[in-house]
């Protein structure tokens, strides 16, 4: 197979916040427009980086596949980043009050929606001081709502959408709680945006059609 011809490479692009970051509770303009700009789109430019070199090295008949893979590796980890973070700031902005609907498929899910929320937000306090995600993501292969524990960008569930997810990189909270992470959390729920999380639930949850 001839590899002299460089693929085609999609370049990504910044997404604009979704909300007014001066307008949030608890979560400062100036915390949120450096999480935004520096890690998200930090991200961003890496990944717009990375595939470039990809296909480059893809052209390459003398490059060693272990080193292919290295890039392949730092492909993994930014488009997690960029992905996640793009989630994550589209279920920000919010009232922070859930809707019936929302409530009712996550008690149906965990019992209870207080069920829920205590196990998403201990999670998220247990990796306080730590980097990772919680993300409560729809399984399409158990057809279960499930809240995962993610230790970076490259730790998905498999077979997952994502519905809600929450930054416990202390880059998210650093700037205005220290290391306070259990108070990041509760600033987190005063801002859910839940009209995403319901068109993100309405989206995934459908029954397979009969
Ligand atoms: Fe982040």
């Amino acid at each position: 197979m001839s590899t002299s011809t460089l693929a085609p490479v999609s370049t990504p692009t910044l997404k604009p916040l979704p909300f007014d970051p001066s307008k949030l509770k608890g979560l400062s303009e100036r915390l949120i427009r450096s999480h935004w700009e520096n890690n998200y789109g930090g991200s961003v430019k890496a990944l717009a980086v990375t595939k470039k070199h990809l296909a480059e090295a893809l052209a390459a008949p003398d490059m060693p596949p272990y080193l292919y893979n290295e890039l392949k590796r730092e492909h993994l980890l930014r488009t997690g980043s960029v992905v996640l973070h793009e989630y994550y700031f589209d279920n920000l902005g919010g009232s922070g009050q859930a809707d019936a609907g929302s409530r009712k498929a996550l008690a149906e899910a965990f019992g209870s929606f207080d069920a829920w929320e205590t196990e998403f937000r201990r999670m998220g306090t247990g990796l306080g001081g730590g980097s990772g995600w919680v993300v409560l993501g729809f399984n399409t292969h158990t057809r279960q709502l499930e809240n995962y524990w993610m230790a970076d960008h490259a730790h998905g569930p498999a077979a997952t959408l994502p519905i809600l997810v929450m930054d416990m990189y202390e880059h998210s909270y650093q700037m205005d709680y220290g290391a306070a992470a259990a108070k990041y959390v509760d600033a987190f729920f005063q801002n859910i945006q839940w009209e995403t999380v319901a068109q993100r639930l309405e989206a995934c949850c459908r029954p397979p059609a009969a």
